[in-house]
């Protein structure tokens, strides 16, 4: 039978292409949870830096939609993920956001499971009971250079051609060596695509992020999706970048899914400091100059990243209702550098702790301003605002061919 699209396929269909979508996609809980059932439950997320967990037994929990999950380092130390509910009667395991375990023991009967997601133990469950046919329900999962990814799906869309794409892109930024300096989760009021919007164009930066514009350029050019019409002086820093074995030019998957390229930081700037200068004096990774910008990557629908000579910002975008989105930024350092001596935590994080907080305002100031009925989908500007229609048009192109008749049918 037919699922039900809730009017999705025809609101695509109608659309106006470089305009803001209908309301229905901001507000509407059942297009929501489409959201949830056709991209967030069906393509890679990323999930955590895998220095956040170094040691076996190490663990985080995470939340997408229905689904809870539990990425843990095991004792051969590869990071795996689990659904985090118990085979016996389905309890949560780990209700922690995070902790180090040497096995993963159900608070409810005690059900005991090895790191790698065996079934151990299991008090009195008869002569006929098999625990090899009882061990955690597995989640996809891929360590991409230190970043953990993992995908709901049963069977999982293709990693390969983006882990080749970004491997040498991030290897320079040696994540292995990493430790995370900093955390900060903020729920925005706001659909997750508003999230997005906001953060594929710097339209809104001169008016909102006093911070962020010493040392971002609001050239459009940075930020957007300028093809063929990249301006000389980015392809001069690639072209500098990429003469010292950094991997740096504008990339864009076909798909539209992911992109990466190393962007200069304004003139003089090194890092996101107020001041411009580098923040950390113990680097992460192999950058050889310091005024090599930040690698851009993002990875739609769950991953924008700035990667710096010094240091590294990962950030993950979560859905938790049609108005309501989890940002978490982590502060990424080399781990051997030391708070206090090779950095100080203030200077490190006050840029993007202002700019997150300046991005949640103009985000859930766009939310409430879409909930009135008098609102209308308004132009984008292709000259400021290429990153959103590009943003835009991979979200209602792959929405609508996972509603088109023949993949529904097929379900
Ligand atoms: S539900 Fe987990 S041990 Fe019973
Ligand atoms: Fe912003």
């Amino acid at each position: 039978m037919m699922m039900n699209d809730f009017g999705a396929s025809r609101l695509l269909a109608e659309r106006r292409p470089g305009y803001s979508l209908d309301r229905a996609f901001y507000t509407d809980p059942a297009i929501f949870a489409l959201d949830l059932d056709r991209i967030f439950y069906r393509d890679w997320l990323f999930t955590i830096p895998a220095c956040e967990i170094p040691k076996p037994g190490n663990y985080v929990t995470h939340r997408v939609g229905d689904y809870g999950i539990i990425i843990v380092r095991g004792a051969d130390g590869a990071i795996r993920a689990f659904h985090n509910t118990c085979r016996h009667r389905g309890s949560i395991l780990c209700k922690a956001k995070k902790g180090s375990a040497p096995k993963l023991v159900c608070p409810y009967h005690q059900w005991t499971y090895e790191l790698d997601g065996r079934l151990l133990w299991a008090r009195d469950m008869g002569a006929e009971f098999d625990p090899a046919a009882h061990g955690l329900h597995p989640v996809h999962c891929r360590d991409l250079a230190g970043l953990v990814y993992v995908c709901l799906a049963e069977e999982a869309p293709d990693f390969e051609a983006f882990a080749a794409m970004a491997a040498p892109y991030l290897a320079p930024h040696d994540l292995g060596n990493a430790k995370v300096a900093h955390e900060s989760t903020i729920v925005e009021n706001g659909n997750w695509k508003l999230v997005w919007e906001n953060n594929r164009e710097c339209y809104h930066c001169s008016g909102n992020h006093p911070a962020l514009c010493r040392t971002f350029p609001e050239d459009p050019a940075v930020g957007g999706v300028m093809g063929e019409e990249m301006p000389e002086r980015l392809v001069a820093h690639f072209d500098r970048c990429e003469a010292a074995g950094l991997p740096s030019r504008f990339r864009l998957s076909d798909d539209g899914q992911y992109r990466f390229a190393r962007m200069p930081l304004n003139v003089g700037a090194k890092s996101y400091t107020m001041d411009g200068g580098i923040a950390v004096n113990r680097w992460l990774g192999r950058v050889p100059f310091d005024d090599a910008g930040s690698l851009l990557k993002f990875h739609y629908p769950t991953t924008w990243n700035h990667f710096l000579p010094d240091h590294a910002l990962v950030f993950r975008v979560t859905p938790i209702s049609p108005t309501e989105t989890e940002v978490s930024t982590k502060w990424l350092v080399h781990k051997d550098a030391v708070e206090g001596v090779d950095y100080d935590l203030d200077r490190l994080t006050r840029v993007w702790t202002e700019t997150n907080d300046e991005d949640r305002r103009v985000v859930e100031d766009n939310q409430v301003g879409i909930t009135s009925p008098a609102y209308r989908p308004g132009p984008y500007s292709a000259l400021q605002e290429s990153g959103v229609i590009q943003f835009v048009d991979w979200y209602c192109d792959t929405l609508a061919e996972r509603l088109a008749p023949e993949a529904m049918a097929a379900e």
